[in-house]
């Protein structure tokens, strides 16, 4: 079988392993008169786990909503730079922020189910993007979605039940399932763990790290444990500015930064 151009499985939507997926150059972000992010340039490859770190308001959720346009939803935000997706400009005039962030989905802190059933949590997405031809389908891709989350046993005799009903960790893997239904190719994901026990934890480290394979994920995290156990890459971030960026590896064992080195001690932050 020839092997695929890389033009080829960026059409197509995906990326290979080690290109650019998503491209941060020279982001800056405003709240008001606030600077909040500063001169932030950072690449994140396809098919990795990339951390971003450091103390609370340094800017790791301003960056992230940069990557899907949520600071759009922001009163008093401003966003400049460029960001690109396979290559496009994110912030295009002409581009649909629907469709984007149905590229480049989100999941959230606290597990925020909508007042659905099971099943209509999941459904949701692909109903409202007409993903699916037939109620066949929709439910193909609900059973499939809840499968890769790892929800699907626990949950599968009771799709019709309401989504708020589950355990924390439950309805984080629920949210997971909803973002992975309409097929993102990015995954954004600010603290997912923080209001989940370490059971719980643990399940949701191990789905991030298995869902790598076909998604590109970028994930904020307060645990140091928790970014070196799940990234490749991790961006450690101090009022507002990229301090460094490297191999997770690198990153936790030789900071090239005495900030970084600072807070990976815990001497600060
Ligand atoms: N909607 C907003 N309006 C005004 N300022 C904001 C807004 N959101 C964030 N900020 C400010 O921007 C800076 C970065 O905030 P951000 O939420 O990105 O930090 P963070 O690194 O995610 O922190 P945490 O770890 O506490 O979640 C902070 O100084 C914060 O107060
Ligand atoms: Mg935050």
């Amino acid at each position: 079988m020839p092997i695929a151009s890389e033009a080829f499985l960026q059409q197509s939507g995906r990326a290979m392993t080690g290109t650019s997926k998503v491209t941060a150059k020279d982001v800056n972000v405003y709240y008001g008169d606030k600077h909040a992010l500063k001169a932030v340039s950072l690449d994140i490859r396809a098919n990795e786990v990339t951390a971003l770190i450091g103390p609370s308001g340094c800017g790791k959720s301003t960056f992230l909503r940069c990557l899907n346009r949520m600071n759009d939803l922001i009163e008093g935000a401003r966003v400049t730079g460029l960001i690109t997706l396979d290559g496009d400009d994110i912030y295009d005039y002409s581009l649909d922020v629907v469709q984007l962030r149905a590229r480049i989905g989100m999941v959230f802190q606290k597990p925020n189910p909508f007042p659905k059933s099971i099943f209509d949590n999941v459904a949701y997405g692909p109903r409202i993007h007409g993903l699916a031809q037939s109620s066949a389908d929709l439910e193909e891709i609900v059973v499939s979605s809840l499968q890769r989350a790892g929800l699907y046993e626990e949950v599968k005799d009771r799709l019709s039940e309401p989504g708020t009903g589950l355990s924390g960790g439950q309805q984080q893997r629920l949210c997971i399932a909803r973002a992975i239904a309409v097929s993102p190719e990015v995954i954004l994901m600010d603290e997912p763990c923080s209001a989940l026990d370490p059971i719980a934890t643990a399940k949701v480290e191990e789905l991030i790290d298995e869902l790598r394979e076909n998604y590109t994920i970028v994930i904020v995290t307060h645990s140091m444990q928790q970014a070196a156990r799940v990234s490749q890459r991790t961006a450690f971030f101090h009022l507002g500015e990229l301090v460094e960026f490297g191999d997770t590896e690198q990153i936790f064992t030789n900071p090239q930064q005495k900030l970084t080195q600072g807070y990976i001690t815990g001497r600060f932050g």
